[in-house]
């Protein structure tokens, strides 16, 4: 089958990911099947997709998430990487629809392919979002290396050391990631304790720091999310640029990033 076949909307969704899916390669973050996506695309469902028979087993989320009841996700498919992703969207994901147990998914289209093993985090935030009355609807799970490296040093895993020496960069990090970079000490990858920990700081961020391990970022589509990711890591750039020219960048200053904050009515 082709759910996406007569459905713009759905359709334009599901290839802004292949899109996005496209340039974590680009980028390098993408390594064989590194990172992952998912979409809450329940509004672009139909009554003729609400009817669709499963094409696999009911299979456990891991959690019980009560505000996802009848909710339909684009997910990235598990071991499956991000370069092929990008041309065949359909071939290396699929869309699955939460039972109502609200703790059960079955895959409906258009091939079985098994979701990401990072879902129930995923998940988890989707509900989590849901509950908070939130317009995100994207979630993206990558391998930046400069943040990761950062993620390396205790210094950078201190709350907002690393967001404001990130903001401090450029003027347009704070400007467009104005809550800054959260961080989750080191937690097993695919685990409920990561999305557990994961949720207790988009409290506060859009863009959250897993330790040694990667990101994870919401918004209300994916190509914002991405955005969110893009800006951080090139701040990240720029300060590692101007250590490898032999120095520690500057940074702005406080009353310019005062001065910004105010200009742009943005928030802390
Ligand atoms: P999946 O291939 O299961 O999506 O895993 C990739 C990853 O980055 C795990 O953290
Ligand atoms: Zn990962």
């Amino acid at each position: 089958m082709n759910i996406l076949e007569n459905r713009p909307r759905l359709k334009e969704e599901v290839y802004k990911v292949a899109e996005v899916a496209g340039y974590l390669w680009q980028k390098g973050w993408a390594e064989r099947n590194g990172g992952n996506i998912t979409v809450n695309v329940t509004e672009w469902v139909d009554d003729e997709i609400r009817v669709l028979p499963p094409i696999s087993e009911r299979q456990p989320i891991g959690a019980v998430l009560p505000h996802l009841k009848g909710c339909y996700f684009y997910c990235k498919g598990t071991n499956k990487r991000m370069r092929d992703l990008a041309r065949c969207p359909m071939d290396n994901g699929s869309i699955i629809r939460i039972c109502d147990d609200c703790a059960s998914y079955e895959i409906i289209a258009d091939q079985p392919v098994r979701p990401t093993s990072e879902l129930p985090s995923h998940l988890s935030v989707h509900n989590y979002l849901i509950s908070k009355g939130s317009p995100y609807k994207a979630s993206v799970h990558t391998h930046p290396i400069e943040l990761v490296a950062m993620s390396h040093s205790p210094k950078f895993l201190e709350k907002d050391v690393a967001t404001k020496l990130l903001w401090s960069m450029i003027p347009e990090t704070k400007a467009f990631c104005p809550r800054g970079l959260g961080i989750v000490p080191y937690t097993l990858p695919g685990s409920v304790e990561l999305a557990d920990a994961t949720i207790a700081e988009l409290d506060d961020y859009d863009v959250v720091m897993w330790e040694k391990h990667g990101v994870f970022a919401v918004d209300v589509d994916v190509m914002a999310t991405f955005d969110q990711v893009d800006v951080l890591n090139k701040s990240a750039l720029i300060y590692i640029a101007a250590k490898n020219m032999g120095f520690e960048p500057q940074g702005m200053s406080e009353a310019q990033m005062r001065e910004m904050s105010v200009a742009f009515n943005l928030p802390k």
